[in-house]
């Protein structure tokens, strides 16, 4: 493929987003984030593109803004909010009779496929929400679960899409860093 004239060029910040811990390890629904994540030890598994397919020792990264309705999220008692997210707010337990509409049901890595995410907290006072970064070796994973959570996938729509809405989102290739290095030794013997 023919290079641009400006791959040399140093990328540009179009924007930034600030995030901030929110009740040491919760995200701003006040529920325990990741607790269904592979370990740190499993995660490789889970994220990285296996040798031998395109892109090998990359990853797929589903990026998203969700803004929060807070003041009807916050105005829910303990136990409403509980059978929207699936688990209990102290402790994460997941509830033994879920709602076929709870976010973990419809979310259930069981049937999708496992995913690496990190639900972090963005924004001011009075526009806020959270920045969904969520990894797989494999989109289709992302995908089904975002189809389900619209309802796509058996015709209920995820509750918690009542009080939260995505304004951005997008998949990115996130290269491993042996194509990084690779892609930048070929650019400098392009400059020689
Ligand atoms: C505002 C946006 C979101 C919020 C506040 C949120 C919050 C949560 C919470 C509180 C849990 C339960 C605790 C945990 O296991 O982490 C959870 C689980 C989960 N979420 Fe989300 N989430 C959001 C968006 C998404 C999106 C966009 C996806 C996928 C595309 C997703 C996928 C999952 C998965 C896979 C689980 C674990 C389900 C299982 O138990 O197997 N979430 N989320």
């Amino acid at each position: 493929m023919p290079r641009s004239r400006n791959s040399s060029r140093s990328p540009r910040s179009r924007e930034e987003t600030s995030s901030w811990p929110y009740h040491h390890d919760r995200d701003l629904t006040g529920f325990i984030d990741g607790t269904e994540n592979p370990t740190l030890l499993d995660a490789p598994d889970v994220v990285l593109i296996p040798d031998g397919s395109p892109g090998a020792g990359g990853t797929i990264l589903l990026l998203q803004k969700w803004i929060h309705d807070s003041q009807a999220w916050e105005s829910l008692s303990v136990e409403k909010q509980e059978l929207v997210i699936g688990r209990r707010r102290s402790d994460s337990i997941e509830l033994d009779a879920k709602p076929d509409d709870s976010h973990v049901a419809i979310t259930d890595q069981d049937r999708f496929g496992k995913i690496f995410r990190r639900n972090m907290p963005f924004g001011t006072v009075t526009v806020h929400g959270t920045m969904f970064v969520g990894f797989s070796a494999d989109q289709q994973r992302l995908v089904a679960m975002l189809e389900s959570m619209a309802g796509l996938a058996s015709g209920t729509r995820d509750a918690l899409t009542a009080f939260v809405r995505p304004v951005t989102g997008a998949y990115y290739v996130v290269p491993s860093s042996d194509a990084l290095r690779r892609w930048v030794a070929d650019e400098s013997d392009d400059r020689l």
